[in-house]
Parts: structure tokens; C-alpha cells; sequence
């Protein structure tokens, strides 16, 4: 069992877990994730390995309840423990000296993004970041990512914190204004085809988390590609969007079901 030994609700549905995992806080590298299940009834879910520390013997998640396993999760307490924490799985992050670097993330995706942010900033990069939220009560470890990045760069969709809109405007902006970009690492789709290699990390369905259910393929430039293994992070325009977003739409019905069965089941004690 692993224990969770501190719990903060960082924004409206968005939880971080620190759990004491101390094998994979020896072996965690930026980019990489864990495989929960919460226990014997649970479906696994892949989470990104939001931070960790070795001396502690210590992994962070940031979660966003989004369905039945991350609504069942956000019920759990510091002292409770999930049964099952797989990992670190997956392909660390390509870190290396690039020049300058365009880091772009919103809502959850600040906690995928700021390890990796870290990770190149101590390569000696230059870490450009932009931050985005529905809206400033959504928005969390701005300090965390600032503090890794050169400038940093915030949007909300209403305009209540920062600049006001999404985060490709002022992406697409520092791109026209003649600032050498070398490269950009995103979170979740970005299409628009800047001319810059652009490092997306991908959220397909996955189960196992090995390689063995052939649950997250992705198409790359025409070749499928296991996320769990052979990513998550990929080429952004070699990605087949359309049908990554059609995949994951494959269990809605089961996935509302599901939802709907544990909100009777916990929801009355919220
Ligand atoms: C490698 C990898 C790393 C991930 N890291 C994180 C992380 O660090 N933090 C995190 O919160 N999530 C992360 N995710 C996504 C997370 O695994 C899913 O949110 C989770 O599996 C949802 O499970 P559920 O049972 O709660 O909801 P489900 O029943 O599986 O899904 C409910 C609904 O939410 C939609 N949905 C699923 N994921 C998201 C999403 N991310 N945003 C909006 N809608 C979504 C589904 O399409 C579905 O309609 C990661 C995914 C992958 C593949
Ligand atoms: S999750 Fe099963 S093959 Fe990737």
C-alpha cells in the first residue's frame, strides 16, 4: 500500500497527493508517470509525476477530477493509502541544451509542464513559459513554473488574472517578434504548424501502462506509436489529432456511468 502523506486542494477540482513512494522517487526522471489504482475495485489511471524528492522518499501528483477514479480519489485523506502506484513509466523528456524554449501549458497541464520546465532550466536553457486558466481561481503553481523560467507569461480565457485569452496568442506574438525559439513543449493538442519543433505530451487511454494492452496508440506521422512506452511525449505535427480525440472518446457512455455511480455512491458526504 502506499500512504499519502500530504493532500492540498490547489484550485476548484484540482488535488495534489505527496505519497510515500520512495523506490520511485529514487528513479523519477522529468516527463515520466505513475499507474494508479485505488484499489482492488479501482481502474488504473496514468498521472504525471508532478514532482518527487529522494531524501523523502516522497512522489507528488496534481489531479483534476474529471470522472469516476479522479472523483473517487479527491475523497481520500493524508494517512489513507492507494493500493497500486506503478512507475515511473514512460520515456523521460528529451533534456539537452537547445537555446530557448517556449513552454506552454494550461489548467492542470502547469504540473506536467514544471518538472520538465526544471529539468531544462538546469541544462542552461532559456525557459519561456506561458501559464493559461478558464480563470485566476483556476490557476496554481504560477510561482513554482516562474521560478524555473526566465519570463513567464499568464492568460485566463475571462481576463481576471494576467492577460486576457489563450495561451497561443502570446505564443504565437513571441513567435512573430522575431525571438529565436528553438523549440516548444506543450501540453495537449497544439496544431498550429509554427515552424518550430514542438514537443506535445500526449493523454490517450491507458491500462496497463506497459506496453501490453495496446489501449494508447497513437498515429506519428503515420506510424502507431504505444504512448506508455514509446512517449508520452511526441513530434506535435507529426500527431494525428482527430484520431486521438476520436479514441478517447470510445467509452463515454461507461465513463459517464461510472461517474454517475460513484457521485450516488460518495457524492452525499461532500
Ligand atoms: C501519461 C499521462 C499522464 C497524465 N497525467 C495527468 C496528470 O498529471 N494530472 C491529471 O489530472 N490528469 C493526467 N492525465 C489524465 C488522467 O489520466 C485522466 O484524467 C484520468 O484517467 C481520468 O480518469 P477518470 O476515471 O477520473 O475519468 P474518465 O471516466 O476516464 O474520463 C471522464 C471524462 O473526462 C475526459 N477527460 C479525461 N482526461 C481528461 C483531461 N485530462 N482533461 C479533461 N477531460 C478529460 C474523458 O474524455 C471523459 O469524457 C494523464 C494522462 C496520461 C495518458
Ligand atoms: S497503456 Fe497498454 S499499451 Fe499503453
Amino acid at each position: 500500500m502506499f500512504r499519502i502523506i500530504y493532500r492540498e486542494t490547489l484550485a476548484a477540482k484540482i488535488h495534489l497527493f505527496k505519497i510515500e513512494a520512495p523506490a520511485i522517487a529514487r528513479k523519477a526522471l522529468a516527463g515520466q508517470f505513475v499507474v494508479v489504482r485505488i484499489d482492488e475495485r479501482g481502474e488504473r489511471i496514468p498521472l504525471t509525476l508532478a514532482d518527487w524528492d529522494a531524501k523523502e522518499g516522497s512522489v507528488t501528483l496534481v489531479f483534476m477530477e474529471v470522472g469516476a477514479t479522479t472523483f473517487r480519489l479527491a475523497f481520500l485523506k493524508a494517512g489513507d493509502s492507494i493500493a497500486d502506484f506503478v512507475g515511473p513509466l514512460g520515456v523521460p523528456a528529451h533534456i539537452d541544451n537547445f537555446g530557448t524554449i517556449v513552454c506552454v501549458a494550461g489548467g492542470v497541464g502547469v504540473a506536467v509542464i514544471a518538472p520538465i520546465a526544471r529539468a531544462l532550466k538546469e541544462k542552461g536553457n532559456k525557459i519561456i513559459s506561458i501559464l493559461g486558466a478558464r480563470s485566476k481561481d483556476l490557476l496554481f503553481w504560477e510561482d513554482k513554473l516562474r521560478s524555473v523560467s526566465n519570463q513567464l507569461i499568464v492568460t485566463t480565457d475571462d481576463g481576471t488574472y494576467g492577460r486576457k485569452g489563450v495561451v497561443t496568442e502570446p505564443l504565437k506574438e513571441l513567435l512573430e517578434s522575431g525571438e529565436k525559439v528553438d523549440r516548444i513543449i506543450a501540453i495537449g493538442p497544439t496544431t498550429q504548424p509554427f515552424g518550430v519543433k514542438t514537443i506535445v505530451s500526449l493523454n490517450p487511454i491507458m491500462v496497463d501502462g506497459t506496453g501490453m494492452c495496446g489501449c494508447c496508440r497513437v498515429s506519428v506521422g503515420g506510424v502507431t506509436k504505444l504512448a506508455c512506452v514509446d512517449g508520452p511525449d511526441f513530434d506535435g505535427h507529426q500527431v494525428d489529432w482527430d484520431l486521438l480525440s476520436a479514441r478517447q472518446r470510445t467509452y463515454l457512455d461507461e465513463e459517464k456511468r461510472s461517474f454517475e455511480h460513484w457521485q450516488a455512491q460518495l457524492g452525499k458526504r461532500r
